[in-house]
């Protein structure tokens, strides 16, 4: 059974639709990726899953339970902002320890978890520094180590790493996968960054225009987009336009323009004439054309 069930949600503001019938289901343990450009709907998502909004349409479960009479705060779901949201007045062990302190943990127990969360982000040495004291990179850890303390059932992460530069953000990509193993929580990723959503993920969600595109593996996202957004969306891919020539022993042989003729796996599609989505590294050439070509 999945942790999280999400069927057929809708949003609108006004006229305008942002998430549209949108269904998909996440598995315990599992790192889960919504990713889209920009004002595609991830975060209108997210704010529902996480109980700060309400779907228009649709139900949201958890473990099987409709979470749509649960406010935010009695859900077991954390969410990780692209800003941090840090307290600047509490020292990092205090940010970590107050979403304990809200759920009135024992003082030891509180110290213990604290610790222990700490230790797992590499901040230990840090607790008693104060947020304006360190990096950008230690207080994403902060936000990440406040997430993680009470042991949510679903950590949600909005961009968590898209105030970083570049080589803090692959640095900080590498102990996201880390982090999610030794925890064990399931992780909601969000992203509009295509390399950062194919190098963490279990699995990907391909959002545009409030609707899914494409739900798999991220090696059958870039490998096998099914239609011409997410071919376009992921990676560099060039786009032919292809006729069908002919069709047999799960062939297709193709005729693109600029190319001449094309030898392809045949997909589920039909019709005459379509769209090959063929990837630079997937190229060869040779000087002789192949036998039968
Ligand atoms: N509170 C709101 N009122 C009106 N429009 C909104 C509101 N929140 C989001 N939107 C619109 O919904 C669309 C999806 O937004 P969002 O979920 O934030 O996108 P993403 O996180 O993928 O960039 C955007 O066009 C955005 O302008
Ligand atoms: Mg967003």
């Amino acid at each position: 059974m999945a942790l999280l069930e999400i069927i057929g949600i809708t949003r609108r503001f006004g006229d305008f639709e942002a998430v549209k019938n949108v269904s998909f289901a996440v598995e315990s343990g599992e790192f889960f990726t919504l990713l889209g450009p920009s004002g595609c709907g991830k975060t209108t998502i997210l704010r529902m899953v996480a109980g700060f909004d309400l779907p228009d349409g649709g139900r949201i479960l958890l473990d099987e339970r409709d979470l749509a009479a649960t406010p935010a705060e009695k859900r077991p779901i954390h969410t990780v902002f692209q800003s941090y949201a840090l307290f600047p007045h509490l020292t990092v062990g205090q940010n970590v320890a107050f979403p304990l302190r809200m759920a009135k943990v024992a003082e030891a127990e509180l110290k213990r978890r604290v610790g222990e969360t700490l230790e797992q982000v590499h901040l230990a040495e840090l607790a008693e520094h104060y947020p304006h004291e360190i990096s950008g990179g230690q207080k994403q850890r902060v936000a990440l180590a406040r997430g993680l303390v009470n042991k949510p059932r679903l950590l949600l992460l909005d961009e968590p790493l898209g105030a970083l530069d570049l080589k803090l953000r692959e640095e900080m990509q590498l102990e996201l996968i880390k982090l999610q193993r030794e925890v064990g929580v399931t992780f909601m990723f969000v992203t509009h960054a295509q390399p950062e959503a194919l190098a963490l993920s279990h699995r990907i969600a391909v959002m545009n225009q409030g609707r899914i595109e494409q739900l798999d593996v991220p090696s059958k996202i870039y490998g096998f987009p099914t239609n011409r957004f997410v071919a376009d969306f992921i990676g560099n891919c060039n786009l032919l336009e292809v006729r069908v020539v002919e069709r047999r022993d799960g062939e297709l042989r193709l005729e693109a323009a600029g190319l001449g003729k094309v030898v392809a796996p045949a997909s589920e599609a039909v019709g005459d004439r379509g769209v090959l989505a063929l990837r630079p590294e997937q190229v060869r050439i040779f000087a002789a054309p192949l036998e039968g070509g």
